[in-house]
């Protein structure tokens, strides 16, 4: 059989089908290699943010495989960014896996990236090797590794006191997406004002993005998540030192409460990873940043994510 595969503009009609695939791809992955299917839950519905997320923040930027009779059995969602192109989720349906289908999706991606003259980036699990292998095998070169930390924060809020640092904390508003973006540029080597500007705009999905500001008022660190209920994820963030990491974290678990939610933190960031053992915070899993091009100069305490996923 042979699928059309392509960059394509996302329809209503696309959405259940996206969503039953990423739900059925993961659950059979996870199932048939870590006896972790159920951690994706039992049904596809939650799903349905990643299509709706990503056609608004980027049309026409997902790459599906269809087949003759028009069935989806492929997607990988892109992202056009100022410095790079950043890879979301790719998932292919267990019916058509190990046909290639992954590799020319991302090839297609990569052929884009080139164009462009952008590195592209993303984050990949450490647990699953057929990922990770695919992005390697295609060029990727893996940078930072991150600690999947899950919390449950208590009704009442975290016990611990508020830490050093969150008097600097407040919520962004929109005219902050540009210094947010140029903060992460003097950190991170990446820019991507969009995704900030999309938050504050809070029109699909559900986001919140704090900011923590030096005494001088400028930026030093950021922090963003999703609270709607498909998904509710800490992320993405930078922040300059780890006390400043700390504060945005504790700000944004304070206005979790009652929920229970992962987070991704770098493994090096030893004092915030240990902030949040002493808050709760159990390993999950393993991620690693990957990029066809690094950035040596990369600097600050980074907090990936998944939704959107925005290396
Ligand atoms: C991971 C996944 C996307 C792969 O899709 P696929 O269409 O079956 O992959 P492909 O057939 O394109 O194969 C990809 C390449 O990786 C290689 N590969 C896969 N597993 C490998 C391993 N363990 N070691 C080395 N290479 C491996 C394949 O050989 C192939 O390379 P080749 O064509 O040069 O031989 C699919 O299994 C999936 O949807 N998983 C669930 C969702 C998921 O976990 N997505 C990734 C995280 S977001």
């Amino acid at each position: 059989m042979s699928e059309t595969i392509d960059f394509a503009l996302l329809t209503a009609a696309d959405r259940e089908p996206i969503a039953r695939l990423l739900h059925r791809a993961l659950v059979h992955w996870y199932e048939s290699r870590l006896g972790q299917g159920a951690r994706f839950g039992d049904s596809h519905e939650p799903f349905t943010l990643f299509p709706d997320v990503y056609e608004a923040l980027d049309p026409g930027e997902c790459v599906t495989a269809r087949t003759e009779s028009g069935e989806i059995v492929g997607v990988c969602f892109s992202h056009e960014r100022e410095t790079h192109v950043s890879v979301g989720i790719v998932a292919t349906s267990p019916d058509a896996g190990g046909r290639g289908i992954a590799k020319k999706m991302m090839s297609l991606v990569l052929e884009k990236a080139k164009r462009l003259g952008k590195p592209a980036r993303l984050v990949s699990s450490l647990l699953n090797l057929d990922s990770f292998s695919l992005y390697t095998r295609l060029g990727f070169v893996p940078g930072a590794i991150f600690q999947d930390l899950l919390i449950t924060v208590p009704d009442t809020g975290l016990t611990a006191a508020a830490p050093v640092g969150i008097e600097c904390v407040r919520e962004a508003v929109l005219a902050d997406a540009p210094r947010i973006a140029d903060f992460e540029q003097s950190q991170q080597g990446i820019r991507r004002e969009k995704d900030f500007a999309f938050f504050l705009r809070n029109e699909v999905g559900a986001w919140r993005l704090l900011v923590s500001e030096a005494a001088d008022g400028s930026v030093n660190g950021f922090l963003g998540m999703s609270t709607h209920p498909s998904c509710t994820m800490i992320g993405p963030g930078v922040a300059a030192d780890e006390e400043t990491a700390i504060a945005l974290l504790w700000k944004a678990l304070d206005g979790l409460r009652g929920k229970t939610l992962v987070f991704l933190a770098p493994c090096a960031a030893s004092a915030l990873v240990r902030t949040a053992y002493a808050w709760g915070a159990r390993n999950v899993e393993l991620h690693v940043a990957q990029s066809t091009v690094p950035v040596a100069s990369a600097r600050g305490i980074v907090f990936p994510t998944f939704m959107p996923e925005t290396a």
